[in-house]
């Protein structure tokens, strides 16, 4: 486990892209640094990482209020309210041998996400559980089958320590915590808060997803195995798009409509449809797909007209 000085008060003054000022980061808890206002904490950790990234513990985290230009997956903005909303990034190094296989840090973030506020938000006073919906989003299912989103995560690869011989990427976590039915931005979105959850404090989610994170990474980083780390079986365990009727939206392809039947190796997801079995990668629905490929580049946005929250 990486142990952070709590004591040390380190703050980060990070430069925003596009000559747009300094956001500046205070030290929190548990490795985390906050801010009240910045565009993007996935930009930010980029930034950090290429500035001083020999001094950076793995599961930094950069929490922030309120983003300008939070964005979601497949270049969508990602939409949060301070106060009621999470919105964090954390820092992964993986040896650089596992490139090829990283795409599983967005799968292991949804299910540590899951996991953390499942573990803090309790029993939902309407019978609704929080799952994964695949790739990486959290879920919550209601008695009677209907799924609305909670969270959801964003991986990227923003480089590679010649002198380690690691891989960094970032791994940002949207969370839904006490946003008000009116506050929700569309019909297939809810909150903790909505789906009768007790919503718990920022910080304790903050600090509850970078442990159960290290968890997940430290087991699959130590075997390069996303069986034997245990994380497939967790999320075939608690994946809710494992059901009848599925329908997996693909921007650069036709929809997949059919049984979701499992996840495999690769993190793809195996769709029984009426053209029999479809193989449907992780790739396609979300950016980590293209990451061993934007070796030095970090990607810029590509902020289109939807928006998740
Ligand atoms: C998605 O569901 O499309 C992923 C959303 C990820 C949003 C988080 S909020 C913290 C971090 N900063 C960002 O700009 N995005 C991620």
């Amino acid at each position: 486990m990486v142990r952070h000085d709590q004591t040390s008060q380190v703050t980060y003054d990070i430069a925003r892209r596009g000559d747009q000022g300094t956001t500046h980061y205070e030290y929190w808890d548990y490795g985390a640094y906050r801010t009240a206002l910045t565009g993007s904490t996935q930009d930010d950790m980029a930034e950090l990482w290429r500035a001083r990234h020999g001094e950076l513990a793995p599961y930094t985290a950069l929490v922030a209020d309120a983003q300008t230009a939070g964005r979601g997956r497949v270049g969508r903005r990602w939409f949060s309210l301070p106060e009621r909303s999470l919105t964090v990034s954390a820092l992964i190094v993986l040896p650089a041998a596992l490139v090829e296989s990283a795409g599983w840090l967005t799968l292991i973030g949804g299910a540590a996400a899951r996991r953390a506020l499942s573990r803090l938000a309790g029993v939902s006073c309407n019978g609704t559980e929080l799952k994964i919906s695949w790739p990486n989003d959290v879920v919550a299912v209601s008695a009677s089958g209907e799924q609305r989103k909670v969270a959801g995560v964003l991986g990227e690869y923003i480089g590679r320590a010649e002198e380690t011989d690691t891989l960094a990427a970032v791994v940002g976590l949207g969370a839904n915590l006490g946003l008000t039915e009116d506050e929700l931005p569309t019909p297939t979105a809810a909150s903790l808060r909505t789906a009768g959850f007790e919503v718990p404090d920022r910080g304790e989610v903050v600090r509850a997803w970078l442990q159960e994170l290290e968890e997940r990474v430290g087991a699959f980083g130590a075997t390069g195995d996303p069986r034997a780390s245990g994380v497939l079986e967790e999320i075939n365990r608690e994946c809710a798009t494992l059901r009848p009727n599925v329908t997996v939206g693909r921007p650069r392809d036709t929809p997949v409509i059919g049984r979701g039947v499992r996840i495999v190796e690769d993190g793809s997801l195996i769709v029984a449809s009426t053209d029999g079995e479809v193989v449907v990668t992780s790739g396609e629905v979300s950016l980590f797909g293209d990451m061993p490929r934007a070796v030095t580049a970090f990607r810029e946005p590509t902020a289109g007209p939807e928006a998740t929250r």
